[in-house]
């Protein structure tokens, strides 16, 4: 105990009494068990947890969330992260908490969603399988180095209806007020939540100057949102920290702001355990709406801490700046492409499958790519400069040929009918460690889409008798 602070120690003695305060310390710093979500839009969570146990893991299904399972039977040289299955996307490594945001926030197809703060992408990419590819996810993060990560995982999973801004949160009230259907505001936080996997978090990072900032960032990026919610529209606001500092007094804080133009809403997901908001801290009397605050402490499911609210709002709201007439203004990616190069386009993918649907989409050219970026991403671009929309589908060169991406064939890799190379578990292997295969076939074209099991792997070019490996280095298993 000797390394947890006093403060700390202290502060939750008054929220949960001697008694859980024991039962808070003996969860800090127990191994966390690892977990994993499945990618519905490309397999089942039954067919998913078969493949996987044949390959002698243990699956246990998270209650709350029926595409969760925890694993069993990693040692140092098998490990689920490594799997040649997690980097084709079929499933995503996340704490078990962590799947409750997206549950209760609960996005439908068709619906324009927000994540307001999104790297690295676990939950994003959550919600974007329980969109199923219809409708609109704008991803947000204003950290280039972490955006980038969340464009690996949206693209590993094959993801193709979301839109990336780097914008600071604050921004999206008076951008897109009233404009989305549901959000998820998974805060940046003082991320107490984490001492089951950062050994050192005490020591390095545990301090209440950085609870008060992160309480202050928080106040604005809950103020922004409501104000991008469209009336009758949901937001989950969600922390990976137990302070009431971040959740609770940000809860009060919407609710002075907003008073009854919002409305708190009950947080239940069957199966997951959780307890009441706190109403006094520290001297502070927050109002007794709080106590609609789920907090998920780490003894409760055996999981990360983690804490959240649910609400919606009532009426539509417009933040001062709006009503002072700023005027948002964005940058539209990419210029359509013209009929002769759709057609090529057409024509250079007739062999790979059926692609006919592409005839009637939004297609653009932006930077040396052609995008895949349907309409319904127009109305964002006239409010924000997006840095992403879409997919980024096929490279053309200066003259005239195309690449096809990865995040193509991971995107639509259904209309992959045609002609493609299935490999066998040791090829594809061989494959996912960055070794190029030998082949003597002969193919339509040279950039062959490389499938195992039925699912896609990545793409191989022809080169005599080579099939040179095109997987993204990211990507690559070592
Ligand atoms: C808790 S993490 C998000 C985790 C992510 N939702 C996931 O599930 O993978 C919070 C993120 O907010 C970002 N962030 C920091 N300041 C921000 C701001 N002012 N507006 C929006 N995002 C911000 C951080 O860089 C960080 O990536």
């Amino acid at each position: 105990m000797a390394e947890i602070p006093s403060d700390f120690l202290e502060r939750y003695r008054e929220v949960l009494g001697d008694e859980l305060l024991q039962e808070l310390v003996r969860f800090l710093f127990k191994p966390l068990r690892r977990a994993l979500r499945v990618n519905t839009t490309r397999i089942s969570p039954e067919e998913m947890k078969r493949r996987l146990e044949d390959k002698g893991y243990r699956l246990e299904p998270v209650p709350w969330a029926e595409e969760g399972f925890w694993v069993y039977g990693e040692s140092e040289e098998k490990s689920s992260g490594k799997e040649l299955y997690h980097m084709m996307g079929l499933y995503y490594i996340q704490d078990a908490s962590s799947m409750v945001p997206p549950k209760v926030l609960n996005p439908q197809p068709g619906e324009m969603v927000l994540d307001m703060a999104a790297a690295p992408g676990g939950k994003a990419t959550h919600i974007a399988a329980l969109m199923k590819g219809e409708g609109v996810l704008v991803t947000n993060e204003p950290l280039l180095y972490r955006a980038k990560v969340l464009v690996g995982n949206m693209e590993r999973m094959g993801v193709r209806n979301s839109a990336m801004t780097l914008l600071r949160g604050n921004s999206f009230g008076w951008r897109f007020p009233n404009f989305f259907d549901r959000i998820l505001l998974d805060a940046p936080c003082s991320a107490e939540g984490s001492t089951r996997k950062e050994e050192g978090f005490f020591k390095n990072l545990w301090n209440l100057s950085y609870i008060r900032r992160a309480h202050n960032v928080q106040k604005a990026l809950i103020v922004s949102a409501i104000h991008a919610l469209k009336p009758g529209g949901v937001l989950v606001y969600s922390t990976c920290t137990m302070t009431p500092e971040e959740n609770e007094a940000i809860l009060a804080h919407a609710l002075s702001a907003f008073g009854s133009k919002v409305e708190v809403l009950e947080v239940r997901l069957p199966g997951l355990k959780t307890m009441e908001g706190i109403v006094t801290f520290e001297g502070r009397t927050f109002p007794e709406e709080v106590k609609k605050v789920a907090r998920i402490w780490p003894f409760l499911n055996d999981t990360e801490a983690f804490t959240l609210f649910m609400l919606t709002k009532r009426e539509e709201t417009f933040p001062a700046a709006v009503r002072r007439g700023r005027q948002p203004e964005g940058r539209l990616l990419g210029k359509m492409i013209d009929s002769g190069m759709r057609r090529k386009l057409l024509e250079f993918l007739k062999p790979y499958g059926d692609f006919e649907f592409l005839k009637k989409e939004r297609l653009v050219f932006s930077g040396d790519h052609i995008w895949y970026q349907p309409r319904k991403f127009l109305p964002l671009f006239e409010r924000a400069t997006l840095n992403r929309a879409g997919v980024k589908a096929i490279r053309v060169y200066n003259n005239g040929t195309f690449r096809p991406t990865h995040a193509f064939l991971l995107a639509f890799s259904e209309y992959f009918t045609g002609f493609k190379r299935e490999l066998d578990e040791e090829e594809a292997f061989r494959f996912a460690g960055g070794e190029n295969l030998p082949d003597s076939r002969e193919y339509p074209r040279e950039f062959v889409p490389l499938f195992f099991q039925g699912y896609p792997l990545g793409w191989g070019k022809k080169n005599e008798e080579i099939l040179l490996n095109k997987l993204p280095t990211p990507l690559v298993l070592r």
